[in-house]
């Protein structure tokens, strides 16, 4: 089992969004007994909240229902997940802020380092934007989540039967 986690700043918007889009496309690919995703904000303001109602709402129109409760990213999610996937620079750095060992270094990655279309570096943050903003963010991760079930897809294989980090 790979195990993925999406980190951005509220848990309200942006790593919903990549959880949820990301899901679509397991179910989509039949690998739901393989790859199991979840979502994490840096900053701890909107714990408990469902996803944004606008980020909801870009989601839905292109049939993605964003499901999910807000929770704060912790130390131990390091060892429960193969894989985080930080939305941008801020996320990342503050991710790695609690990994003072540097032990887990490799397993933090930038969303945008999957996109196949966008050269982007960054999703980002649509929180005090307008709504094209909000569609901005799901264009994007529908291209990165492509992206990275293909690198997961390729990867796991070298993970079977060892200890190998994606
Ligand atoms: P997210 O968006 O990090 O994509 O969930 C935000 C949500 C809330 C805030 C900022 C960004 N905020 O400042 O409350």
């Amino acid at each position: 089992m790979t195990k993925l986690l999406f980190v951005c700043l509220g848990n309200i918007c942006r790593s919903p969004s990549a959880e949820n889009i990301m899901n679509h496309l397991i179910k989509q690919a039949g690998l739901s007994d393989r790859i199991t995703c979840d979502s994490a904000g840096t900053g701890g303001y909107h714990i408990g909240s469902p996803p944004d109602r606008r980020m909801a709402l870009a989601a839905r129109k292109r049939d993605i229902e964003l499901l999910g409760e807000a929770r704060q990213f912790q130390r131990k999610d390091f060892e429960n997940f193969d894989l985080i996937l930080a939305m941008d620079r801020d996320n990342y750095r503050n991710i790695l802020a609690l990994d003072n060992a540097g032990k887990y270094k490799d397993k933090v990655r930038l969303m945008c380092d999957f996109c196949q279309k966008y050269d982007l570096k960054e999703v980002p943050d649509p929180y005090y934007g307008g709504p094209e903003g909000f569609d901005r963010v799901i264009d994007l991760l529908m291209d990165a989540q492509a992206g990275l079930l293909e690198y997961v897809i390729t990867h796991e294989k070298s993970r079977v039967g060892g200890q190998e980090s994606i």
